[in-house]
């Protein structure tokens, strides 16, 4: 069944139905096919598309601009330094101005104010592409990973370990509750998420029998998983903490112990990314050697096993997001 979410927002799922959600996953699914068989799409022909970054990304602001393009529109790159938002000008003068020249606005960013009054203000669609609070196109991406590895979502078992107070565990937990996915945080006490969403996210799940689950053992808490879920320990704005987390969360990294406990050998591995699996990189190099280690969140072996499904999962970013774009546009 069709929906029309012409001129809707995306600034977390929580303004989203189980049923339009799964729509945007058939489209995705369908614009995914169409993409392979080189059918060249036009549905968002004529149309600007203003791509705000206050932090910086790789996967979403190359997922907005490739499917942007490939379905006939223009994006615009505008970096932080690059506008006045909230500097010289309030964010609503922003988003007016904008609003009156682009057809559809992405953010991403710190506050998850600045979005609201972004979606406020802008009178055109506007996209969440990460807050501190929030990152609603990655959980698309991810559920649609889901599907292709399970055929369905409801009664699969999502378990999510690591930083369970940071945009991505409160994100799937609100997209597990409304999807029928049971979902699972293992992570310590002292990192688990905000009460009131909780407590909100098992009100969404009474309607499509999720169950949500909170634990702080990383033995018995990923037994039955489907899917082994993690993120950075650090999320970007965040980098003061990198000692504490290293402290809190080592019992909680993925590893072939913890993939031998879900004793599940269909089970498959997941991170938004990026990730520290190894030292090749610069940023990993300083901080893993800092704290004398070889990789954090997540092994190097289980990142590059037979389980990892992450280059699905950051493929997946760009039919997700095209299928957003062009249903609200
Ligand atoms: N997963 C994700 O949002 O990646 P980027 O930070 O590269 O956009
Ligand atoms: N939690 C991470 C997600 C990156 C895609 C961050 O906010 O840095």
């Amino acid at each position: 069944m069709a929906f029309n979410l012409k001129g809707r927002n995306l600034l977390t799922l929580k303004d989203y139905t189980k049923e339009e959600i799964d729509y945007l996953l058939t489209l995705a699914s369908d614009l995914k096919s169409k993409k392979r068989a080189g059918i060249k799409g036009n549905i968002l022909e004529g149309k600007n598309i203003a791509l705000i970054f206050e932090k910086p990304s790789t996967r979403t602001r190359c997922a907005f601009a490739v499917a942007a393009k490939d379905e006939g529109a223009m994006p615009e790159y505008l970096g932080k330094s690059d506008i006045q938002l909230g500097k010289k000008e309030t964010v609503a003068d922003t988003a007016r101005v904008l609003g009156r020249m682009f057809d559809g606005i992405e953010f991403r960013g710190y506050a998850h104010q600045t979005v609201e009054i972004l979606g406020e203000f802008a009178g055109v669609p506007v996209w969440n592409g990460l807050t501190d609070l929030y990152h609603p196109t990655q959980i698309l991406a991810d559920f649609l990973t889901l599907k292709e590895n399970f055929g369905k979502l409801e009664e699969t078992n999502l378990v999510y370990t690591g930083d369970g107070r940071n945009n991505m565990a409160n994100s799937l937990m609100v997209g597990s509750a409304i999807m029928g996915v049971n979902y699972t945080i293992v992570a310590p006490k002292s990192l688990w998420p905000e009460k009131e969403l909780v407590e909100e996210c098992r009100i969404l799940a009474e309607s499509s029998g999720a169950e949500i689950t909170l634990t702080a053992d990383p033995v018995k808490g990923v037994k039955g998983a489907d899917a082994i879920y993690t993120d950075v320990w650090v999320s970007m704005g965040e980098e003061e903490h990198f000692s504490e987390r290293i402290e809190q969360l080592t019992p909680y990294q993925v590893n072939m112990e913890m993939i031998k406990n879900t004793e599940n050998p269909d089970v498959i591995f997941l991170h938004c990314l990026p990730a520290y699996h190894n030292t090749e990189t610069e940023n990993g190099e300083k901080i893993l050697k800092e704290y004398g280690l070889k990789e954090m969140e997540v092994t190097d072996k289980v990142f590059e096993s037979k389980y990892s499904k992450v280059f699905d999962q950051a493929e997946n970013r760009m039919h997700t997001i095209k299928s957003v774009m062009t249903a609200t546009l």
